[in-house]
């Protein structure tokens, strides 16, 4: 592959990312996922060896979570030297614990969380942290959660915020109070159009989650006679403008691969 992957500015968050981002849930997590096919967790060689790829292919934004498992504390240890290479994101709000998830948007635990991840991850700045919402994203708005982030961020903690969203009316309003956004959005699932259209219109960056449907769209291959079902995931998320980032899950090179050369191709058809 010659080409590079291009990177587009988050928003106004005075950062560039990558336009494929790299998502860990399978690095730490493989209970209470809804993947369509089982999985094994990679070893720490394995996991290394796919974060090289990544950056080797251009990819410069790394997505982890308190939920995700150990996926920080693997990533402390995994970009250890690399800090400078790496645009992080994480989140805050989402505990899972024995197979349980809980949440907490309280001022105290968000605070507790990001200390944390910055311990886990060890450094001492997260470039992105996110809610991690259970769905009630005009609730965790109202209760003041960006707030505690925002205070976060004045302290030079954090450098970006927002929340990674699950609803058009809820994800509109912390919009409004954010930097960047966290939405689905796929060839099966539009809903959050509108939350990806006004990041767009008001300088606040757009990562999306889900862009394969967590893979049911490639195994249900969609595909009709001429394109993949990944091509026309790729080229369907990057014919909206507003999108920054794309952030696919994969522990596999070979899609990785695939997955970096489809979004090339995407864009320049755009
Ligand atoms: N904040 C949130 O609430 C939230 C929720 C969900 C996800 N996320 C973030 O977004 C990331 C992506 O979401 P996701 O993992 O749910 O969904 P996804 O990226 O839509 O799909 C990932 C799945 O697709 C498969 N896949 C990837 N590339 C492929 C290819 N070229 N061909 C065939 N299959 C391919 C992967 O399997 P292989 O490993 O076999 O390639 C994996 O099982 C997560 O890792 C996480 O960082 C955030």
């Amino acid at each position: 592959m010659n080409q590079t992957l291009p990177r587009r500015p988050l928003g106004n968050c005075g950062f560039d990312v990558s336009v494929l981002g790299f998502g860990t849930v399978k690095l730490g997590r493989d209970q209470g996922v809804k993947y369509p096919n089982s999985f094994r967790i990679p070893d720490d060689a394995e996991a290394a060896s796919i974060i090289a790829l990544a950056r080797d292919l251009g990819i410069n934004l790394i997505d982890t979570a308190p939920a995700y498992g150990n996926s920080e504390e693997r990533l402390g240890k995994l970009l250890k030297g690399q800090r400078e290479d790496w645009i992080i994101c994480s989140k805050a709000g989402e505990e899972f614990v024995d197979g349980q998830s809980s949440h907490d948007f309280s001022p105290q635990h968000l605070r507790r969380s990001v200390e944390r991840s910055l311990r886990r991850l060890k450094t001492d700045y997260i470039d992105i942290v996110l809610l991690h919402s259970d769905g009630q994203d005009q609730k965790i708005v109202d209760e003041g959660a960006l707030e505690t982030l925002a205070r976060l961020k004045e302290e030079g903690l954090l450098r970006a915020i927002g929340m990674s969203s699950k609803t058009v009316e809820g994800g509109l309003a912390a919009a409004a109070v954010s930097d960047c956004m966290m939405v689905t959005y796929n060839l099966n699932e539009q809903d959050e159009r509108a939350v990806i259209d006004y990041c767009h219109e008001n300088g606040k960056g757009i990562l999306l989650k889900k862009v394969l449907a967590s893979g049911h769209i490639t195994v249900s291959e969609q595909a009709t006679e001429k394109k993949s079902a990944l091509q026309q995931s790729m080229d369907f998320v990057f014919a909206h403008p507003g999108v920054s980032s794309a952030i696919i899950g994969t522990i596999n090179p070979k899609h990785l691969r695939e997955n970096v050369e489809a979004a090339i191709k995407a864009l320049e058809s755009v």
